[in-house]
């Protein structure tokens, strides 16, 4: 059993493991640069980083814009050999206008979940900006694969299986969550990896499998591995640390929730999503929320007579407001104290090689 760095955009990463990029504002420069320096892989997250600006409800693409530019160059900056990425949702709305944008960037990849992402490539031609996908069944892969090798002829950076135990949007539906019908995330990897091998053959290219969702600890992590995935992402376990870029009081949240406290709610995207159980999740419990502008954010929303504004309740909880949307993974209440990503990172790293019975080095 081995445990191989991870090549992305040839270049070479210690450790295998990508921080998951996290919307709205709390995978920005600040736990991007964290990340990189520790040796893992970085993701910024591109929704809506614009949201504390004074221009962002006239002016949101421009205002995002000019934030993925800072904090893109803010990153870079602090980790010129690093690993980094954007997160950009297929279900957000100026898809083909940010992914052209984001191509001409100082970063290595665009990965792109929460839809199908079956026209990225097109944006990346040209560019030395690779692009890759998240999908939640190895069914999703295969479309996603034969799509991109018939109209492209090109291979993702990278795969990420997202399982059913992730935070944000879920890759499931409502009734498959409530019934639990839904692949385990091991079941996930086996059948992604399954479906690459032809296309590795085809394009003599190692395309990696990355496994996430509810990756909280290095035991997590080693049965990934040994299931065949090539790495893990990781997205809860890094938001309640000192150098994370989201408010003190979502970060004491997190810390503070209980295992009953994790429930899902419904998003105005479609899809469920998983949260922190507070004013916001209660009181929808009952009725929807007051919508009070729209920047026009998903392309799935409808717009009306949904049960909130999922950029208004987000951007404000990640901004500082305790009774805003918590988004969160399923085991956000393994964690009990604020800490450094260096930690958490050596910490993973360490339980891991153990429990695949690796000394010393990584392979
Ligand atoms: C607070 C939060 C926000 C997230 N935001 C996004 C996002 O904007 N886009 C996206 O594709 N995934 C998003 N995710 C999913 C993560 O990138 C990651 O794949 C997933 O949460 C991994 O599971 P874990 O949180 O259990 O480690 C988010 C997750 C969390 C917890």
């Amino acid at each position: 059993m081995k445990l191989k760095p991870l090549t992305i955009n040839d270049k070479v990463v210690k450790f295998p493991i990508i921080q998951g990029g996290m919307g709205i504002r709390i995978s920005l420069n600040k736990l991007t640069s964290a990340c990189m320096n520790s040796g893992i892989i970085a993701t910024i997250s591109a929704a809506q980083p614009g949201f504390l600006n004074k221009n962002f409800r006239k002016d949101p693409i421009g205002e995002n814009k000019k934030e993925l530019k800072k904090e893109i160059n803010k990153a870079r900056a602090n980790s010129k050999d690093g690993i980094l990425g954007v997160n950009l949702m297929h279900a957000g709305t100026n898809f083909p206008d940010y992914a052209s944008f984001l191509a001409k960037q100082d970063i290595d990849f665009i990965v792109s979940g929460a839809g199908l992402p079956l026209d990225l490539p097109e944006y990346l031609e040209g560019s030395n900006v690779k692009g890759a996908f998240i999908i939640s069944s190895g069914r999703a892969a295969k479309i996603l694969l034969r799509s991109w090798d018939r109209r492209y002829q090109y291979m993702p950076a990278f795969i990420v299986c997202e399982g059913p135990l992730a935070g944000g949007h879920l890759g499931f539906s409502k009734e498959q969550m409530a019934s639990g019908d839904y692949d385990s995330l091991e079941k996930i990897v086996i059948d992604t990896k399954e479906v690459v091998q032809d296309y590795e053959k085809k394009y003599n290219v190692k395309i990696p499998i990355i496994a996430g969702g509810g990756i909280h600890d290095g035991h997590d992590m080693a049965k990934m591995i040994k299931v065949g995935a090539d790495g893990v992402q990781i997205a809860t376990r890094f938001i309640a640390t000192y150098e994370c870029d989201v408010s003190e009081s979502y970060k004491q949240m997190i810390i503070d929730s209980k295992k009953e406290d994790i429930v899902t709610v419904a998003s105005p995207a479609g899809l469920p999503g998983r949260a922190v159980r507070n004013f916001l999740t209660k009181s929808l419990e009952k009725h929807n929320l007051e919508l009070h502008y729209c920047v026009d954010c998903l392309k799935t929303c409808k717009k009306k007579d949904i049960p909130y504004c999922i950029t208004e309740q987000l951007g404000n909880s990640t901004s500082g407001d305790k009774n805003g949307l918590i988004f969160t993974g399923a085991k956000a209440y393994l964690i009990k104290k604020m800490d450094y990503i260096d930690n958490i990172v050596t910490e993973i790293i360490r339980d891991c090689k153990k429990d695949l019975k690796l000394n010393g080095g990584l392979i």
